[in-house]
């Protein structure tokens, strides 16, 4: 693909619980885990999406409803052709012994990792979590491909508490050397301080207002580094973040203003 936008059939939808689901694309084109696409809902918007999966055959994007474009995702059938361009964005690196923690729709991000990890026969575990379990997505095909933890916020599924509430004790605990995340920014205020007091180098997937996806409008800067994360994330490392003032404190709105 490119960033020139294209219009491609929804193959497939899969409705995980009320509110969540996948849309599945003919595979037109190479992704890598971490990267993203931009998703055209015509005379609606256009939103940028992880990819969730990818086989032989297609692409997976998991939408989670939420404002007036994920919403109106919730109505599309299959067949109905929505516009996709990219893939845009650093992708994660590989890394042996790693941890995968997910927090809410971040989880989606973490199932292409998992896929390429176990392909390359990688060690590694997982840990998610979301506010209940209808909000989990893949818990059964996460718990079949590796150890998974499970946490829900209301004790719904697996652990009551945080996903982050055993952090410390787990990393303690087991030969972990490298760390992912993607998630909501306060989990990210939570793990860094962790991971940087155990020397841990980790990746995180971010999301920030994004508009162009291709580096041009600067919608996604992160403040003060100048990171673009269309361009230069979504995945940004331990050294990445060092250069980031604004983790969990302020993000840029539609029209570009800085907001606390
Ligand atoms: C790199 C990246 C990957 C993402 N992957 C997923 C995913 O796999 N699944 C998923 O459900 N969502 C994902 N999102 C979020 C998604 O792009 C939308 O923000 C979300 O669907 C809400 O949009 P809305 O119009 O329904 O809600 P709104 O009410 O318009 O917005 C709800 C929230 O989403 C944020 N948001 C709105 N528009 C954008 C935008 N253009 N870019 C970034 N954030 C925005 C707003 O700041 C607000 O906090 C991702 C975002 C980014 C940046
Ligand atoms: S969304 Fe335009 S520069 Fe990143």
């Amino acid at each position: 693909m490119s960033d020139l936008m294209k219009t491609y059939p929804i193959l497939k939808i899969i409705d995980h619980g009320p509110g969540l689901r996948s849309l599945y694309f003919e595979k037109t084109f190479e992704v890598q885990p971490g990267q993203f696409i931009n998703l055209w809902l015509p005379g609606v918007d256009e939103k940028p999406f992880s990819v969730s999966r990818i086989t032989a055959d297609f692409i997976e994007v998991s939408i989670k409803a939420y404002g007036p474009f994920s919403q109106a995702i919730m109505q599309c059938q299959p067949g109905q052709r929505l516009g996709l361009r990219g893939p845009f964005g650093r992708p994660f690196s590989w890394h042996n012994n790693a941890l995968l923690i997910g927090g809410g729709i971040g989880i989606a991000p973490l199932r292409i990792l998992g896929d390429t990890l176990s392909q390359k026969g990688f060690n590694f575990s997982y840990l998610i979590g979301a506010v209940t379990a209808h909000e989990l997505l893949f818990p059964e095909e996460m718990k079949r491909q590796a150890a998974t933890r499970i946490y829900t916020d209301d004790g719904s599924l697996g652990k009551k508490g945080r996903v982050t509430a055993d952090i410390e004790q787990i990393l303690d605990s087991e030969k972990i050397e490298f760390v992912y995340a993607a998630g909501p920014e306060i989990m990210f205020v939570v793990l860094k301080p962790i991971l940087d007091q155990r020397r841990l180098p980790y990746e995180f997937c971010m999301e920030r207002y994004m508009k162009c996806g291709i580096g041009i409008c600067g919608q996604c800067v992160l403040d003060d580094s100048g990171i673009r994360l269309c361009v230069e994330g979504p995945v940004l490392n331990q050294d990445d973040l060092k250069q980031v003032t604004e983790l969990g404190s302020v993000h840029r709105d539609a029209s570009g203003r800085r907001v606390r």
